[in-house]
């Protein structure tokens, strides 16, 4: 019996978050459980880059030896100036830039947050847009962007974005002329009954923040609660409307769906978001 010895001629394609902090973000854990049941020889790394220097590192991106990546808080908005032009629809409306990728050697933009979030309604609530109507969203922050071109997408409307601070919601509401309305928390109680779908898009309900508190005795007992919080998997919010007899659909399923698309580009195969792939992204949060 003799060894073969392994001769790596190449690493493979290399992919990469940036951000800023980004010890925390879990696409490195999503991509790499892919790379490896699919047996690609590439790499997803996280690369911290500070405020002050993401344009130059964006403009010098073609050299780096990426093929794509991500990008996170706080450079959605830095990623999606130094695309512009060269930005897929979503990010345009958006303003917003998530997913990165090198087309004739020129640094391109998407958003796929959107697609994240109706994806994970598809699969956790399927048919949860047959009859699309009223809906209500929580917070007016980049995850609401998305959120609500997610539901304007399936024709839900109008949509109420219900905001502590007004002004952001009303600066918001303005990208959805005709299908978005900027509102304020005391506004719920009139707005729930109508509501088909309630989102929380807000960090409260994540670990360590206070609880998301509304009270969800007027909606109706077949709309649907969802919470882009995914940690703990069952928010405060989720544990009311279930306790309320309400069909919820938990957040994880956004982060694991948004990465879809991304990894087909920069790796050539659609992956799948499957049972096992959830069962590691908890496994990381836990721990
Ligand atoms: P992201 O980009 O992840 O969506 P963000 O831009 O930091 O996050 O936005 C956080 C959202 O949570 C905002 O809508 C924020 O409300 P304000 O715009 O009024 O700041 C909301 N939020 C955070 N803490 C809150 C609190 N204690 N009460 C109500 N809303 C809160």
């Amino acid at each position: 019996e003799h060894a073969i010895p392994q001769t790596e001629t190449t690493a493979g394609p290399r992919a990469a978050i940036l951000g800023w902090p980004i010890a925390h973000s879990r696409s490195p854990v999503i991509h790499g459980f892919w790379l490896a049941e699919h047996g690609i020889a590439g790499t997803y790394e996280r690369i911290a880059v500070p405020p002050e220097e993401i344009a130059a590192f964006l403009a010098a991106y073609p050299e780096k030896g990426l093929v794509g990546g991500n990008v996170t808080v706080p450079h959605k908005e830095a990623a999606y100036r130094a695309t512009a032009g060269r930005t897929d629809a979503i990010a345009t409306r958006l303003g917003a830039v998530n997913t990165l990728w090198l087309e004739d050697g020129r640094l391109c933009g998407g958003n796929t947050d959107a697609h994240g979030f109706v994806a994970n309604l598809d699969e956790g609530a399927p048919g949860w847009d047959a009859a699309p109507g009223p809906a209500v969203v929580l917070g007016a922050g980049g995850a609401a962007k998305a959120v609500l071109f997610g539901l304007e997408s399936r024709g839900f409307g109008p949509i109420h974005l219900v905001n502590r601070t007004r002004a952001r919601a009303e600066d918001v509401a303005a990208i959805f002329p005709g299908t978005v309305r900027a509102a304020g928390f005391d506004d719920l109680p009139a707005l729930l009954p109508d509501a088909r779908l309630v989102v929380n898009t807000t960090s409260l309900g994540m670990v360590g923040q206070p609880p998301l508190e509304i009270d969800l005795a007027p909606l109706a007992a077949d709309a649907l609660v969802t919470d882009a919080v995914y940690v703990p998997l069952e928010t405060p919010l989720l544990a009311a409307a279930r306790a309320r007899g309400l069909a919820t659909v938990d957040g994880l399923g956004m982060v694991l769906h948004q990465a879809v698309p991304g990894f087909e580009r920069w790796f050539g195969l659609r992956p799948a978001v499957t049972p096992a792939l959830r069962a590691r992204l908890l496994a990381d949060i836990g721990g």
